[in-house]
């Protein structure tokens, strides 16, 4: 998969999206591809195509038989078989059914009163400090505890170590490297360009999910976990339509996906919410007055902040694109953060409009759209809300309380990593 597939094209912007220009400009950018009515985009580093308008990416997803998801979500052709987003038709319907069966809305609310001892828990131990970096404190832990809670791991290791910490490291270098093109990948961590604690946080992160499955099956096997204890379970005793079970590798890569994708995306969602609402004049007091408004302020934030910028689709057959012949097995980035700011679908994009009709905003892509919509979708609007809920009743006068800064290590998500609050005791 080494040779060049892509060009600059005319009419086509350039961008450099694994870039410091991308990162800090990136909304600029999105504007400027809408405004140019050219929406698409050319990266000679990254050797792909983008799109940004909503009417394209939805037109994308709709061609099941053009655009494929087979070679993954990631800017890197992937090789061995994938789980979710890396599968296509009929093998994706099998695994989708699989995790269906423990993604449902009862499972999800069955979950609310953890989810908000846990962040009263979290309040407690800082509340009489009247300060905390809340992104730390809450946004970063509660989606992790959620999701270990899923997948039935422990958070605390045989010696008392914080599996929290280092999952994060492992996440923050896998999601890190989804826009490094195919085969610098090795060189960037040879050179020392991620650093070692992350690499070696990934490592611990797959012994980690090895030690689970074998946990699990000999559970399962004497009788002391059933099949619906946690996801693992599930995987390991769901059939598929000709009776054959997920492989060990299978169900391992389910584990580094979900967890993945139902953290670090929720983490950013949720610090998001937080800094709209405190930062956007009169938001706090009208929504904290007004709990009926905690979904269209947790849609608008998804709108017009979307934690995943975009994910790259390849096509199977050789397709024109915004007027430009695409080499079969290109790599496609369809920018879900683009298209919720086209100024087609949404009035005065670049505005947080807790005003507008609810069903409109949920057009929105942050969640993508069609057979790879986020299984995880519910759950990741329940934490918002009960996160929110908690919040507005037990922090009076919640206020910035310094420099809130952004995290750039994962450009494919872009969001907070510095969120520092105060309230009134
Ligand atoms: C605000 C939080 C979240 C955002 C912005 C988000 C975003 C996305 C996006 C854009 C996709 C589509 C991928 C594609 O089409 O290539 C996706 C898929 C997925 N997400 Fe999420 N996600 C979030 C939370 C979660 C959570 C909490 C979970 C689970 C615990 C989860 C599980 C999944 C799964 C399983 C898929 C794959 C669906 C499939 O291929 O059938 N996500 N997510």
């Amino acid at each position: 998969m080494s040779d060049r597939r892509t060009q600059p094209q005319k009419g086509f912007t350039e961008v450099e999206f694994n870039s410091e220009p991308f990162l800090t400009d990136f909304k600029k950018i999105y504007e400027g591809m809408h405004a140019s009515g050219c929406p698409f985009a050319h990266s000679k580093t990254g050797d792909h195509y983008a799109v940004a308008s909503h009417a394209d990416i939805m037109d994308i997803l709709k061609q099941y038989d053009v655009w494929k998801a087979k070679y993954g979500p990631a800017l890197n052709y992937l090789e061995s078989p994938g789980v979710l987003v890396s599968v296509d038709p009929p093998e994706h319907t099998f695994e989708v059914r699989i995790v269906s069966s423990a993604f449902s809305q009862e499972v999800f609310d069955a979950m609310i009163p953890d989810m908000e001892a846990f962040v009263n828990e979290q309040i407690d131990k800082v509340y009489d400090a009247g300060e905390a970096d809340l992104h730390e404190l809450l946004s970063i832990e509660l989606p992790l505890f959620v999701i270990f809670k899923l997948l039935g791991f422990d958070r605390y290791d045989e010696d008392g170590g914080d599996r929290f910490l280092w999952t994060r490291d492992g996440i923050i270098a896998s999601v890190g490297l989804m826009l490094v093109p195919p085969g610098e990948a090795a060189a960037m961590i040879e050179s020392g360009n991620i650093e070692q604690v992350r690499i070696q946080a990934l490592t611990r992160t797959s012994e980690l999910f090895v030690k689970h499955l074998t946990v699990s099956k000999e559970k399962l096997a004497s009788g002391e976990w059933q099949g619906d204890e946690n996801l693992v379970t599930r995987f390991l005793t769901t059939p598929g339509p000709d009776g054959n079970y997920l492989s060990d590798d299978k169900i391992i890569g389910f584990m580094g996906f979900l967890l993945t994708a139902g953290s670090a995306t929720t983490t950013i969602m949720l610090s998001n919410i937080i800094y709209r609402l405190l930062t956007e004049e009169g938001a706090w007091e009208k929504v904290k007055s007004d709990r009926g408004l905690i979904p269209i302020a947790i849609e608008e934030t998804l709108r017009l902040d979307s934690p995943v910028q975009g994910l790259f689709r390849t096509n199977d057959v050789p397709v024109e694109l915004g007027g430009v012949q695409v080499d079969k097995d290109t790599k496609v980035m369809l920018l879900w953060a683009a298209g919720n700011l086209d100024p087609e679908v949404f009035d005065d994009p670049m505005k947080f409009d807790l005003d507008r009709d609810l069903s409109k905003v949920k057009r929105h892509l942050a969640f993508g759209y069609g057979t790879h919509f986020c299984r995880g979708a519910p759950l990741a609007r329940l934490e918002g809300d009960v996160f929110l809920r908690v919040i507005f009743d037990r922090l009076k006068n919640l206020r910035l309380n310094g420099e809130v800064e952004m995290d750039k290590r994962m450009p494919v998500l872009q969001g907070i990593r510095k969120l520092p609050v105060a309230w009134d005791q």
